[in-house]
């Protein structure tokens, strides 16, 4: 088998006195999509916010193609490759598409002329990145504050397919969704991996994780509990150790 692309090994994190992570070990190989699933305050967002450079953590490791790395910035993250699209989507309302794509990380023209802000080159591109996962827009220019939620979910994935990351992290994209989007965004979530792209995603429903996951890691109050592959496990076993109802009994 394959290295994984990320390898974790105990990685731990604390808030003052709350214990968030508590040596976790995860794997995330090529194309592979894992689900990170938990109660609320299992320590998922943590987990991610860790791997996307925004949350350090307290002990453990992190190792990208076999390599150690130290994800101190968001920044550090995108440089191997790592991008994240969060629960709250970050979407600028009164900005279209284009704009909200390019957000950060605009193409300009040399210095030489000014750095003026490319918009042609951003538009073809953007056209490509949509197209490549189906997201359709009547416009390019309209303000994405009028979009549906599916469509704005679509465009902040598409965000982070800007810079061909090779990891897509996704903290609960299917939350407040109607069932048509939702079905969108899961779509989008198996293009990424025909696209060869891992993806690590948090999601409370139990029916997206088993539909798009090939992985599904449980994290209960911030220790992993469960790991189980696709077709491994019962629904009544994935929600048993999400809520540790197993335990204690003779
Ligand atoms: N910045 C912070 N400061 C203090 N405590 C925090 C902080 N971030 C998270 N925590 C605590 O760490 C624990 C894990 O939180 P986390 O947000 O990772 O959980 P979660 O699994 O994403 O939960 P949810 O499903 O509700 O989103 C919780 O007890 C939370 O209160
Ligand atoms: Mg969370």
């Amino acid at each position: 088998m394959e290295p994984p692309i990320l390898r974790l090994a105990g990685v731990s994190k604390h808030f003052g006195g709350v214990r968030a992570l508590h040596e976790v070990d995860l794997e995330l190989r090529t194309g592979e999509v894992v689900a990170l699933v938990g109660d609320n305050g299992a320590g998922k967002s943590t987990l991610v916010k860790i791997i996307a450079g925004v949350e350090r953590p307290d002990g453990g490791e992190i190792h990208v193609d076999e390599q150690e790395v130290k994800l101190d910035t968001p920044r550090a993250a995108t440089g191997v490759g790592i991008h994240t699209v969060y629960q709250d989507l970050s979407l600028c309302d009164n900005l279209d598409a284009v704009k909200n794509l390019f957000l950060g990380q605009e193409r300009t023209t040399g210095w030489w002329r000014g750095r003026a802000v490319r918009r042609g080159a951003m538009e073809e591109q953007a056209k490509a990145v949509l197209d490549s996962m189906s997201v359709r827009l009547r416009s390019f220019t309209t303000p994405v504050g009028g979009l549906s939620g599916g469509q704005r979910q679509g465009i902040a994935i598409c965000r982070a397919l800007v810079s061909d990351p090779r990891i897509v992290m996704l903290d609960e994209p299917t939350a407040a969704l109607g069932i048509t989007q939702r079905a969108e965004v899961l779509d989008l979530i198996l293009r990424l991996k025909e696209q060869r792209r891992s993806v690590l995603v948090i999601s409370h429903d139990l029916k997206d994780v088993q539909h798009v996951a090939d992985r599904v890691v449980v994290l209960r109050l911030g220790t992993k509990v469960a790991e189980f592959s696709r077709g491994r496990y019962t629904s009544s076993e994935l929600v048993a150790a999400i809520t540790g109802a197993h335990e204690g009994v003779a």
